[in-house]
Protein backbone atom coordinates (compact mmCIF):
# COMPACT_ATOMS: atom_id res chain seq x y z
CA UNK A 1 0.00 0.00 0.00
CA UNK A 2 1.16 3.26 -1.09
CA UNK A 3 1.83 5.78 2.00
CA UNK A 4 -0.39 9.23 2.66
CA UNK A 5 0.72 12.21 1.93
CA UNK A 6 -0.41 14.49 4.55
CA UNK A 7 -3.40 13.81 6.90
CA UNK A 8 -4.59 16.55 9.92
CA UNK A 9 -5.95 14.74 12.67
CA UNK A 10 -9.74 16.98 12.62
CA UNK A 11 -10.24 19.50 15.29
CA UNK A 12 -13.04 20.22 18.13
CA UNK A 13 -16.32 21.13 16.01
CA UNK A 14 -19.40 21.97 17.06
CA UNK A 15 -21.80 21.80 14.12
CA UNK A 16 -25.18 22.52 15.37
CA UNK A 17 -27.41 25.58 13.70
CA UNK A 18 -27.51 27.22 17.32
CA UNK A 19 -23.94 26.67 17.55
CA UNK A 20 -22.66 30.10 17.84
CA UNK A 21 -24.28 30.27 21.05
CA UNK A 22 -21.74 27.46 22.77
CA UNK A 23 -19.03 30.42 21.92
CA UNK A 24 -17.97 31.18 25.30
CA UNK A 25 -18.29 27.75 26.56
CA UNK A 26 -15.42 26.58 23.32
CA UNK A 27 -13.10 29.71 24.36
CA UNK A 28 -13.20 28.40 27.78
CA UNK A 29 -12.31 25.02 26.88
CA UNK A 30 -9.57 26.11 24.97
CA UNK A 31 -8.11 28.05 27.77
CA UNK A 32 -8.64 31.13 25.85
CA UNK A 33 -10.23 34.46 27.53
CA UNK A 34 -9.48 37.96 25.96
CA UNK A 35 -9.84 36.92 22.15
CA UNK A 36 -10.23 39.53 19.18
CA UNK A 37 -13.04 39.08 16.96
CA UNK A 38 -11.92 39.33 13.01
CA UNK A 39 -14.66 39.53 10.64
CA UNK A 40 -15.95 42.15 7.29
CA UNK A 41 -17.86 44.68 7.37
CA UNK A 42 -20.70 42.60 5.86
CA UNK A 43 -20.59 40.42 8.75
CA UNK A 44 -20.50 43.43 10.92
CA UNK A 45 -24.01 44.74 9.44
CA UNK A 46 -26.03 41.93 9.71
CA UNK A 47 -25.24 41.67 13.32
CA UNK A 48 -23.11 38.62 14.42
CA UNK A 49 -20.26 40.36 15.67
CA UNK A 50 -22.39 42.07 18.44
CA UNK A 51 -24.48 39.13 19.19
CA UNK A 52 -20.47 37.81 19.58
CA UNK A 53 -20.13 40.59 21.76
CA UNK A 54 -22.76 39.91 23.94
CA UNK A 55 -22.23 36.32 24.00
CA UNK A 56 -18.44 36.91 25.64
CA UNK A 57 -20.22 39.53 27.52
CA UNK A 58 -18.32 42.20 26.80
CA UNK A 59 -20.85 43.94 24.44
CA UNK A 60 -19.77 47.11 23.33
CA UNK A 61 -15.78 47.12 23.42
CA UNK A 62 -14.98 47.81 19.74
CA UNK A 63 -11.51 47.89 20.56
CA UNK A 64 -12.46 43.95 20.57
CA UNK A 65 -13.42 44.10 16.50
CA UNK A 66 -11.29 44.12 13.58
CA UNK A 67 -13.57 44.19 10.45
CA UNK A 68 -11.45 46.04 8.09
CA UNK A 69 -11.24 41.84 5.74
CA UNK A 70 -11.62 42.18 2.11
CA UNK A 71 -13.34 39.56 -0.14
CA UNK A 72 -9.79 38.62 -1.17
CA UNK A 73 -7.41 39.50 1.95
CA UNK A 74 -4.81 41.53 1.59
CA UNK A 75 -1.28 41.80 3.19
CA UNK A 76 -2.10 45.48 4.62
CA UNK A 77 -5.24 44.44 6.08
CA UNK A 78 -3.65 41.48 7.98
CA UNK A 79 -1.29 43.76 9.86
CA UNK A 80 -3.25 46.14 11.28
CA UNK A 81 -5.69 43.59 11.69
CA UNK A 82 -2.22 42.30 14.22
CA UNK A 83 -1.38 45.59 15.34
CA UNK A 84 -5.08 45.53 16.59
CA UNK A 85 -4.81 42.49 17.91
CA UNK A 86 -1.83 43.40 19.68
CA UNK A 87 -3.09 46.94 21.06
CA UNK A 88 -5.87 44.47 22.64
CA UNK A 89 -3.55 42.47 24.31
CA UNK A 90 -5.43 39.60 23.06
CA UNK A 91 -4.81 35.96 23.56
CA UNK A 92 -6.63 34.71 20.55
CA UNK A 93 -8.58 35.48 17.24
CA UNK A 94 -12.22 34.40 16.78
CA UNK A 95 -12.89 34.76 12.59
CA UNK A 96 -16.52 34.81 11.97
CA UNK A 97 -16.71 34.95 8.35
CA UNK A 98 -16.53 33.60 4.84
CA UNK A 99 -13.13 31.84 3.77
CA UNK A 100 -11.32 35.43 3.25
CA UNK A 101 -12.14 36.18 6.75
CA UNK A 102 -11.08 33.09 8.25
CA UNK A 103 -7.83 33.20 5.97
CA UNK A 104 -7.15 36.60 7.35
CA UNK A 105 -7.08 35.32 11.53
CA UNK A 106 -4.97 32.69 10.34
CA UNK A 107 -2.44 34.81 8.77
CA UNK A 108 -2.64 37.18 12.13
CA UNK A 109 -2.42 34.13 14.23
CA UNK A 110 0.87 33.28 12.36
CA UNK A 111 2.50 36.66 12.32
CA UNK A 112 1.91 37.09 16.07
CA UNK A 113 4.42 34.69 16.19
CA UNK A 114 6.74 34.99 13.21
CA UNK A 115 8.86 38.09 11.72
CA UNK A 116 6.93 39.44 9.19
CA UNK A 117 6.97 39.75 5.75
CA UNK A 118 4.63 37.09 4.86
CA UNK A 119 6.16 36.43 1.54
CA UNK A 120 8.96 35.27 3.53
CA UNK A 121 7.12 32.39 5.10
CA UNK A 122 5.17 31.03 1.33
CA UNK A 123 4.71 27.53 1.57
CA UNK A 124 5.76 27.02 -2.15
CA UNK A 125 9.26 27.69 -1.17
CA UNK A 126 11.86 25.07 -0.81
CA UNK A 127 11.65 25.13 3.36
CA UNK A 128 7.82 25.66 3.30
CA UNK A 129 5.53 27.34 5.72
CA UNK A 130 7.41 26.85 8.80
CA UNK A 131 5.98 27.02 12.69
CA UNK A 132 8.22 27.46 14.86
CA UNK A 133 6.76 29.27 17.67
CA UNK A 134 3.63 28.66 19.45
CA UNK A 135 0.69 30.39 18.04
CA UNK A 136 -2.27 32.26 19.37
CA UNK A 137 -5.43 30.33 19.78
CA UNK A 138 -8.14 30.76 16.81
CA UNK A 139 -12.31 29.45 16.47
CA UNK A 140 -13.67 29.95 13.18
CA UNK A 141 -17.46 30.84 12.78
CA UNK A 142 -18.10 30.18 9.04
CA UNK A 143 -21.16 32.20 8.29
CA UNK A 144 -21.32 31.17 4.20
CA UNK A 145 -21.15 27.07 3.23
CA UNK A 146 -18.17 26.87 0.81
CA UNK A 147 -14.97 27.46 1.51
CA UNK A 148 -14.07 24.99 3.80
CA UNK A 149 -11.22 27.24 6.02
CA UNK A 150 -12.39 26.14 9.28
CA UNK A 151 -10.95 22.89 9.11
CA UNK A 152 -8.25 23.40 6.91
CA UNK A 153 -4.27 24.44 7.39
CA UNK A 154 -4.13 27.05 4.61
CA UNK A 155 -4.31 30.90 4.14
CA UNK A 156 -4.15 32.86 0.71
CA UNK A 157 -2.87 36.56 0.87
CA UNK A 158 -3.04 39.01 -1.44
CA UNK A 159 0.68 40.56 -1.61
CA UNK A 160 1.66 42.85 -3.93
CA UNK A 161 6.16 43.81 -4.43
CA UNK A 162 6.21 46.41 -6.66
CA UNK A 163 3.63 46.06 -9.63
CA UNK A 164 3.55 42.37 -9.42
CA UNK A 165 0.64 41.09 -7.08
CA UNK A 166 -0.05 37.51 -6.34
CA UNK A 167 -1.10 35.28 -3.64
CA UNK A 168 0.67 34.12 -0.92
CA UNK A 169 0.26 30.96 0.49
CA UNK A 170 1.01 30.39 4.61
CA UNK A 171 0.39 26.75 5.34
CA UNK A 172 0.93 24.12 8.32
CA UNK A 173 -0.82 21.69 10.18
CA UNK A 174 -0.90 23.96 13.26
CA UNK A 175 -2.33 27.12 11.33
CA UNK A 176 -5.90 24.72 11.35
CA UNK A 177 -8.18 26.26 13.43
CA UNK A 178 -7.93 25.06 17.04
CA UNK A 179 -11.69 24.81 16.80
CA UNK A 180 -14.91 25.60 14.40
CA UNK A 181 -18.34 26.57 15.27
CA UNK A 182 -20.67 25.76 11.95
CA UNK A 183 -23.77 27.31 12.54
CA UNK A 184 -25.80 26.93 9.75
CA UNK A 185 -28.39 29.55 10.49
CA UNK A 186 -25.69 32.06 10.12
CA UNK A 187 -25.57 31.74 6.74
CA UNK A 188 -29.37 32.85 5.65
CA UNK A 189 -27.86 36.43 5.81
CA UNK A 190 -25.41 35.86 2.64
CA UNK A 191 -26.45 37.25 -0.52
CA UNK A 192 -27.75 34.66 -2.75
CA UNK A 193 -25.65 35.48 -5.53
CA UNK A 194 -22.37 35.16 -2.86
CA UNK A 195 -24.19 31.37 -1.36
CA UNK A 196 -24.49 30.14 -4.62
CA UNK A 197 -20.77 31.17 -5.60
CA UNK A 198 -19.64 29.76 -1.88
CA UNK A 199 -21.05 26.37 -3.22
CA UNK A 200 -20.05 26.47 -6.22
CA UNK A 201 -16.66 26.39 -4.29
CA UNK A 202 -17.93 23.26 -2.26
CA UNK A 203 -18.97 21.52 -5.50
CA UNK A 204 -15.74 22.27 -7.16
CA UNK A 205 -13.40 21.21 -4.29
CA UNK A 206 -15.44 18.16 -4.11
CA UNK A 207 -14.45 17.59 -8.03
CA UNK A 208 -10.68 18.40 -7.85
CA UNK A 209 -10.01 16.53 -4.95
CA UNK A 210 -11.68 13.40 -6.04
CA UNK A 211 -10.05 13.55 -9.53
CA UNK A 212 -6.44 14.28 -8.18
CA UNK A 213 -4.48 11.52 -8.30
CA UNK A 214 -2.84 11.52 -4.65
CA UNK A 215 -3.96 8.55 -2.82
CA UNK A 216 -5.78 9.13 0.54
CA UNK A 217 -8.85 7.02 0.99
CA UNK A 218 -9.86 8.57 4.53
CA UNK A 219 -10.64 11.83 2.65
CA UNK A 220 -11.76 10.37 -0.39
CA UNK A 221 -14.03 8.91 1.92
CA UNK A 222 -15.33 11.85 3.42
CA UNK A 223 -15.45 13.77 0.04
CA UNK A 224 -17.41 10.86 -1.61
CA UNK A 225 -20.18 10.93 1.21
CA UNK A 226 -20.32 15.09 0.53
CA UNK A 227 -20.50 15.01 -3.03
CA UNK A 228 -24.31 13.66 -3.06
CA UNK A 229 -24.88 16.37 -0.25
CA UNK A 230 -24.24 19.16 -2.16
CA UNK A 231 -25.89 17.50 -6.01
CA UNK A 232 -29.17 17.43 -4.12
CA UNK A 233 -29.11 19.94 -1.94
CA UNK A 234 -27.50 23.06 -4.07
CA UNK A 235 -30.21 22.72 -6.72
CA UNK A 236 -32.93 23.33 -3.99
CA UNK A 237 -31.64 26.49 -2.46
CA UNK A 238 -33.12 28.87 -4.87
CA UNK A 239 -36.32 27.87 -4.18
CA UNK A 240 -35.80 26.94 -0.43
CA UNK A 241 -33.49 29.48 1.13
CA UNK A 242 -34.78 29.30 3.71
CA UNK A 243 -35.04 25.64 4.58
CA UNK A 244 -32.91 24.73 7.69
CA UNK A 245 -32.02 21.42 6.50
CA UNK A 246 -30.78 22.90 2.88
CA UNK A 247 -28.81 25.08 4.71
CA UNK A 248 -27.38 22.05 7.13
CA UNK A 249 -26.62 20.09 4.75
CA UNK A 250 -24.56 22.61 2.60
CA UNK A 251 -22.98 23.27 6.03
CA UNK A 252 -21.89 19.70 6.39
CA UNK A 253 -20.92 19.48 2.62
CA UNK A 254 -18.06 22.35 3.06
CA UNK A 255 -16.83 20.99 6.19
CA UNK A 256 -16.24 17.56 4.90
CA UNK A 257 -14.92 19.41 1.05
CA UNK A 258 -12.76 21.14 3.82
CA UNK A 259 -11.48 18.08 5.13
CA UNK A 260 -10.54 16.55 1.32
CA UNK A 261 -7.89 19.69 0.62
CA UNK A 262 -5.84 17.04 2.34
CA UNK A 263 -6.09 15.39 -0.93
CA UNK A 264 -5.12 18.43 -3.13
CA UNK A 265 -7.16 20.52 -5.53
CA UNK A 266 -7.06 21.13 -9.05
CA UNK A 267 -6.65 23.57 -11.31
CA UNK A 268 -9.69 25.21 -11.12
CA UNK A 269 -8.01 26.53 -7.86
CA UNK A 270 -4.60 27.66 -9.94
CA UNK A 271 -6.84 29.60 -12.48
CA UNK A 272 -9.30 31.65 -9.77
CA UNK A 273 -6.03 31.88 -7.32
CA UNK A 274 -4.53 33.90 -9.89
CA UNK A 275 -7.22 35.36 -11.14
CA UNK A 276 -8.77 36.66 -7.68
CA UNK A 277 -5.35 38.50 -6.81
CA UNK A 278 -5.60 40.68 -9.66
CA UNK A 279 -9.53 41.03 -9.97
CA UNK A 280 -12.02 41.96 -7.14
CA UNK A 281 -14.23 38.71 -8.22
CA UNK A 282 -16.07 35.86 -6.02
CA UNK A 283 -13.56 33.10 -5.35
CA UNK A 284 -16.59 30.45 -5.95
CA UNK A 285 -18.57 32.43 -8.65
CA UNK A 286 -14.96 32.17 -10.69
CA UNK A 287 -14.38 28.49 -10.30
CA UNK A 288 -18.35 28.08 -11.47
CA UNK A 289 -17.06 29.54 -14.67
CA UNK A 290 -14.02 27.47 -14.81
CA UNK A 291 -15.54 23.92 -13.62
CA UNK A 292 -17.01 22.77 -16.74
CA UNK A 293 -14.53 23.41 -18.60
CA UNK A 294 -11.84 21.87 -16.53
CA UNK A 295 -13.69 18.71 -16.69
CA UNK A 296 -13.69 18.22 -20.19
CA UNK A 297 -10.03 19.10 -20.02
CA UNK A 298 -9.28 16.88 -17.70
CA UNK A 299 -11.38 13.97 -19.28
CA UNK A 300 -8.80 11.78 -20.39
CA UNK A 301 -6.59 12.03 -17.60
CA UNK A 302 -8.49 11.44 -14.63
CA UNK A 303 -7.19 8.33 -12.33
CA UNK A 304 -9.36 5.36 -13.30
CA UNK A 305 -12.83 5.00 -11.70
CA UNK A 306 -12.96 8.70 -11.06
CA UNK A 307 -15.94 9.31 -13.95
CA UNK A 308 -18.12 7.26 -13.11
CA UNK A 309 -17.71 7.74 -8.77
CA UNK A 310 -17.95 11.75 -9.77
CA UNK A 311 -21.51 11.03 -12.00
CA UNK A 312 -23.11 8.05 -9.59
CA UNK A 313 -21.83 10.88 -6.58
CA UNK A 314 -24.07 13.83 -8.10
CA UNK A 315 -26.81 10.85 -9.14
CA UNK A 316 -26.26 10.28 -12.93
CA UNK A 317 -25.68 6.57 -14.80
CA UNK A 318 -22.21 6.47 -16.27
CA UNK A 319 -21.48 3.33 -18.41
CA UNK A 320 -17.82 4.82 -18.90
CA UNK A 321 -15.71 7.09 -17.28
CA UNK A 322 -15.77 9.41 -20.26
CA UNK A 323 -19.29 9.38 -20.90
CA UNK A 324 -19.42 10.09 -16.91
CA UNK A 325 -16.78 13.00 -16.94
CA UNK A 326 -19.47 14.63 -20.43
CA UNK A 327 -22.54 13.56 -17.95
CA UNK A 328 -21.38 15.47 -14.93
CA UNK A 329 -19.83 18.87 -17.34
CA UNK A 330 -23.28 18.93 -18.98
CA UNK A 331 -24.87 18.60 -15.19
CA UNK A 332 -22.48 21.46 -14.22
CA UNK A 333 -23.35 23.25 -16.84
CA UNK A 334 -26.96 22.73 -15.94
CA UNK A 335 -26.63 24.03 -12.40
CA UNK A 336 -24.67 27.32 -13.61
CA UNK A 337 -27.45 28.24 -15.41
CA UNK A 338 -30.53 27.23 -12.79
CA UNK A 339 -28.67 29.47 -10.61
CA UNK A 340 -27.95 32.35 -12.70
CA UNK A 341 -24.72 32.51 -12.73
CA UNK A 342 -22.33 34.56 -15.24
CA UNK A 343 -21.26 31.52 -17.17
CA UNK A 344 -18.12 33.11 -18.21
CA UNK A 345 -15.39 34.62 -17.01
CA UNK A 346 -15.72 37.61 -19.21
CA UNK A 347 -18.79 38.17 -17.40
CA UNK A 348 -17.04 38.20 -13.89
CA UNK A 349 -14.86 41.39 -14.97
CA UNK A 350 -11.72 39.31 -15.86
CA UNK A 351 -9.82 41.45 -18.81
CA UNK A 352 -8.77 39.28 -21.43
CA UNK A 353 -5.83 41.28 -22.06
CA UNK A 354 -4.36 40.17 -18.35
CA UNK A 355 -4.11 36.43 -19.62
CA UNK A 356 -0.75 36.25 -19.80
CA UNK A 357 -0.39 37.41 -16.30
CA UNK A 358 -3.22 35.19 -15.18
CA UNK A 359 -1.35 32.24 -16.81
CA UNK A 360 1.68 32.93 -15.05
CA UNK A 361 0.47 33.17 -11.86
CA UNK A 362 -1.69 29.96 -12.35
CA UNK A 363 1.58 28.34 -12.94
CA UNK A 364 3.38 29.43 -9.33
CA UNK A 365 0.15 28.13 -7.63
CA UNK A 366 0.24 24.63 -6.01
CA UNK A 367 -3.20 23.37 -6.70
CA UNK A 368 -2.52 22.33 -10.13
CA UNK A 369 0.21 20.47 -8.83
CA UNK A 370 -2.41 17.67 -8.03
CA UNK A 371 -4.59 18.05 -10.85
CA UNK A 372 -4.89 15.08 -12.95
CA UNK A 373 -3.51 16.47 -15.68
CA UNK A 374 0.26 17.99 -15.56
CA UNK A 375 -0.04 21.58 -16.68
CA UNK A 376 2.25 23.92 -18.48
CA UNK A 377 1.50 27.28 -20.34
CA UNK A 378 0.24 25.61 -23.11
CA UNK A 379 -2.33 23.91 -21.38
CA UNK A 380 -2.91 26.27 -18.77
CA UNK A 381 -3.16 28.97 -21.51
CA UNK A 382 -5.60 26.48 -23.24
CA UNK A 383 -8.21 26.27 -19.68
CA UNK A 384 -8.30 30.62 -19.32
CA UNK A 385 -9.33 30.94 -23.24
CA UNK A 386 -12.17 27.93 -23.05
CA UNK A 387 -13.28 29.70 -19.53
CA UNK A 388 -13.04 33.44 -20.41
FE1 LIG B 1 -12.18 27.09 -3.11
Amino acid sequence: MKGLYKFTVPIPIVFDSTGLGRLKDVLGELGMSRPLIVADRNIRQAGFVDTALELLEVHGDASRVFDGVSSNPREDEVLRCLELFRNAEADSLIAIGGGSVIDAAKAVRFLAAHDPPITDHDHRQPSGTRVLRDLPGMIAVPTTAGSGSEVSRGALITTKRGDVIRKTLIAHYRLVPSAAIVDSSLTYRCPMRIAYGCAMDILTHLIEELSSPVFHPIVSGVAAQALPRVAEYLPLLPDHEQDPNVRAELSLASLMAGMGFEKGLGVVHSLSHAIGALVDAHHGLLNAAILPHAIRFNRAHCPVGTGRILAAGVGLDATSDAQGLDALAAWVDALVSRLGIPPRLRDLGVPEDRENEIVSRALEDHCHLTNPRPCGEREMRQLFQAAW
